[in-house]
């Protein structure tokens, strides 16, 4: 009989090696291998159907009826939640909800829950981490004691299916969390890259035979990956993050991916001291507490997937007492900051080899969008200067790496945005498509000189 080697597994990524060696290379991690007895692969339970067809049939993609093309979703009636998840949770579908230790995700899928149990779904909240008293005195001090879910404390799998199997299938699992999971079917221990990604493989088949919705809480390391189980980001059909900075009381909660909704929606929430609150209107916030006579700060007009977003962009240049001056960037991406800096000095006549840079986005928010750039070129030549910006302009445009300022997409609905928050100017890229109906006087930006050009005047 063959001896069944031993095998290392990257608890990372879950890649297998058959020796131990210090780094992965499939992920680069150090020292994350560990040594797990390579599980049998799981077989398909005998006679186990799909939403009840049979198996080995073929479907005629135009075919699909009316409930089939348009999947079942649950929404939460959580505005900031629905929005995220593409407008509810759909029937038989699995979502991987990350986010640091203390964010608030236990409390979010316990308010979620309590608001779709209230609505007459049989929903089931089942806790690794904490007892049931505990969530139940989470739940008291969120004054949702009177909603009908169904609590349990346990970290087996095939219990946890067994106990969810009597009566009927709840339109809802929320599993807290992942990593606490084991089945007794793996051959190794809980916490493992194997122990979980066994876990959610039964976890998973459970969902799409019942149609029950499951939410696996996964924990995230430090650099903000989804720790041990970046293996279960692929089995699942939605995968969402929830960020925020503990030295704020918001929180945003961002789709990944996800199958059956939008990836570039954000929700935003606020932490109180009787939960998490909905923030329908997150610029007024982010530009809360405004010093409008600090030069270095501007307004960025962004677009958060469908919905606008003013934050503000703060940047601070000194001369260095350094050899190697210091840029620093939070909220942002450095090799933008990069950039935006080269373009400056080579097009915009700036000299910046001798100063350190700082940038933040106020507010902790992360900024992906290319048509920052306008808005973090302009904090930064007015700290240069010592001049504050004007308080009522705000800023949004693409620069290119000739110092061009390009146009970007839903200026319409920026300007509107800026309207709305009593903005009255705006410094744009020159062309611009669809100005909209916007009550702003535009400053149209062929070009990185004309911005400084027009900062220096003042
Ligand atoms: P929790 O949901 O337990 O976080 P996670 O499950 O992501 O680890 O949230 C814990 C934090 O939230 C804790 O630091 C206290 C804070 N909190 C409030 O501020 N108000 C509240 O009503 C609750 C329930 C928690
Ligand atoms: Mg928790």
């Amino acid at each position: 009989m063959a001896r069944r080697a031993p095998s290392f597994i990257c608890q990372s990524c879950g890649a297998s090696y058959t020796r131990w060696q210090g780094k992965c290379d499939a992920c680069g991690a150090w020292n994350s291998l560990a040594e797990e007895t390579a599980s049998a692969p799981s077989m398909p339970v005998p006679g186990a159907r799909l939403g009840g067809r049979a198996k080995g049939r073929v479907f005629p993609l135009e075919g699909l009826t009316g409930s089939e093309a348009q999947a079942p979703r649950a929404a939460s009636g959580i505005g900031e939640l629905d929005r995220v998840t593409g407008g509810g949770f759909v029937e038989g579908s699995v979502i991987l909800i990350g986010g640091d230790p203390g964010i608030g995700k236990s409390t979010l899928l316990i308010q979620a829950c309590a608001a779709l149990a209230r609505a007459g779904h049989r929903i089931a909240y089942i806790s690794g981490e904490e007892a049931i008293g505990q969530v139940r005195l989470r739940a008291d001090r969120l004054g949702l004691t009177d909603a009908p879910v169904e609590l349990a404390s346990q970290t087996n799998v095939e219990d946890i299916v067994a106990t969810l199997s009597q009566g009927p299938a709840p339109r809802l699992v929320v599993i807290d969390s992942i990593q606490t999971m084991w089945s007794g079917l793996v051959d190794a221990a809980p916490g493992t890259v194997t122990q979980v990604r066994g876990s959610a493989q039964t976890l998973i088949r459970f969902a799409k035979t019942t149609g029950t919705c499951v939410i696996l809480v996964g924990h995230v390391t430090k650099d903000g990956q989804i720790a041990g189980p970046r293996v279960v980001e692929h089995m699942v059909d939605a995968v969402v993050s929830f960020e925020g900075d503990s030295g704020h009381h918001f929180r945003i909660l961002r789709a990944v991916k996800n199958r059956f909704g939008p990836t570039d929606e954000i929700g935003v929430f606020e932490m109180t001291g009787s939960g998490l609150a909905e923030v329908p209107n997150p610029s007024a916030l982010f530009l809360a507490g405004r010093d409008h006579a600090a030069p270095g700060a501007a307004v960025f007009a962004g677009m958060e997937g469908t919905r606008p977003l003013l934050v503000e962009f703060q940047a601070l240049v000194a001369p260095t007492s350094l050899g190697t001056p210091r840029r620093a960037v939070v909220g942002w991406e450095q090799n933008r900051l990069a950039m935006v800096l080269a373009v400056l000095e080579a097009h915009g006549g700036l000299r910046l080899g001798m100063h350190d840079v700082y940038l933040s986005v106020a507010g902790g928010l992360k900024i992906t969008e290319p048509a920052a750039d306008l808005a973090a070129a302009a904090a930064l030549v007015s700290s240069l200067a010592g001049r504050p910006l004007p308080p009522e302009v705000v800023f949004f445009g693409e620069i290119g790496l000739s110092g061009a300022v390009r146009p970007v997409a839903q200026a319409a609905q920026r300007l509107k945005e800026a309207a709305k928050l009593g903005f009255r100017r705006a410094v744009t890229p020159a062309a611009i498509r669809e100005a909209g109906d916007a009550s702003l006087a535009l400053t149209g930006t062929a070009h990185i000189a004309d911005l400084v050009a027009n900062v220096a005047a003042g």
